[in-house]
């Protein structure tokens, strides 16, 4: 059997990582400014992540949402804690898709409608729903276009307003900062007038802080730049530091009920070992601050290149927009200064999404190289 071939490959492969160093299988180094597409928040095989993981894989790695599970309880409370999201339940899964398809569905369950609002160029998944609240059409098959998604330019309040009072939509869901689309924001202004329309017109509004969260923009969530609460949260990405980890922060005011939402995996002994093991790891090296800090730093040193026509995001969460097309000069920064970026939608976007520990040292051996690219 073959690989279904779906991804374009670098020709590299690496084999062992640490911090933000990666090795390949010819023991050539690289730095990982890209974090696995925004995964590695703690820094790959940080110590106390691999020991809780090995420490839990002793003990048991798996059993269903039948049973009792401390490891679950115990991660709630501390990410409502860390999170400042207290007023909040947490729903696990698996990936940031299923974490929106699960928040779609609970947006459509209480409210009985079934259309979503979304925004240009927004990313949020492959599967059913979150796909077709996804601007790509090319991604959307025939059967994800059965789904009523209208899409709306961010930040334009009269057309938001004259959607959402003419027509019955179940939830509003938005990246608090896009990520594959390109780090465009909701304004804080636009931010407070649909959370406050959500409010009045029974509608679910819905952060997607899958690759935002987890401190990755200098706050816990990035919506939390902005003054809102909103109904529900999708977290995933640095959640689990490369374990496959997800979930739904679901307000308070929602009422649960045994088997309305459910996952067979999705919880699990590891997975929560991991998550917690993240949790520590950013509280006990305050790496939120330093996200925020080094994203200060990093934003400094980019405004001294003039090849650099706009930064866009916040913390380690940043988009380089140059004037030229950046797939070469991304492809130059891994095949000649071993370094890994990322890609948006916008093809003048070179995307940098380190680990959260990150150091000003990182950051300049990052522009050294990029200087010496350009
Ligand atoms: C904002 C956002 N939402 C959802 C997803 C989907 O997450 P996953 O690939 O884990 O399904 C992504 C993935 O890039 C994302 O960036």
């Amino acid at each position: 059997m073959k690989l279904f071939d779906v991804y374009p490959l670098y020709d590299v492969t690496p084999v062992k990582a640490k911090g933000i160093e990666v090795w390949d299988d010819k023991g050539e180094k690289y730095l990982d400014y890209y974090g696995g597409h925004a995964v590695i928040s703690i820094g790959h095989t940080h110590p106390h992540y691999v020991k809780r993981i090995k420490d839990q894989l002793d003990q048991m790695a798996f059993y269903s949402n039948s049973v009792q599970n401390p490891l679950q309880e115990g991660l709630a409370q501390k990410l409502g804690a860390m999170s400042d999201c207290e007023n909040y339940d947490l729903f696990m899964c698996n990936s940031g898709a299923e974490a929106n398809e699960n928040a779609l569905k609970m947006a459509s369950f209480h409210t009985g409608k079934s259309k979503v609002i979304a925004f240009t160029n927004s990313f949020h998944g492959r599967t059913s729903a979150a796909v077709a609240a996804t601007d790509n059409p090319s991604i959307n098959a025939p059967i994800n276009k059965q789904q009523k998604v209208t899409f709306l330019a961010l930040n334009d309040f009269d057309a938001f307003e004259k959607a959402i009072e003419g027509d019955t939509y179940c939830a509003v869901i938005l990246e608090a900062i896009q990520g594959v689309g390109g780090l465009d924001e909701p304004t804080t202004e636009f931010f407070q007038f649909i959370a406050k329309k959500c409010n009045d017109h029974n509608v679910v509004l819905i952060a997607d802080e899958v690759q935002s969260g987890y401190g990755r923009s200098g706050k816990f969530f990035a919506f939390q730049y902005h003054g809102i609460e909103p109904d529900i949260i999708s977290i995933a990405k640095g959640m689990g530091n490369g374990f496959p980890v997800g979930g739904i922060l679901i307000h308070e005011k929602f009422k649960s009920s045994y088997g309305l939402l459910g996952t067979t995996f999705g919880g699990n002994h590891l997975a929560c070992a991991a998550s917690l093991a993240v949790l520590e790891v950013l509280k006990d090296e305050n790496l939120i601050e330093n996200a925020e800090t080094l994203g200060a730093y990093f934003k400094e040193k980019a405004s001294g290149i003039p090849e650099i026509k706009k930064v866009k995001g916040r913390g380690l969460m940043i988009g380089l927009e140059f004037d030229f097309e950046v797939a070469g000069l991304r492809k130059k920064m891994i095949v000649e200064q071993h370094m890994f970026t990322g890609s948006a939608k916008n093809k003048k976007l070179l995307r940098f999404l380190p680990a959260l520990n990150i150091t000003k040292n990182d950051i300049d051996l990052f522009f050294e190289a990029l200087k010496k690219a350009l």
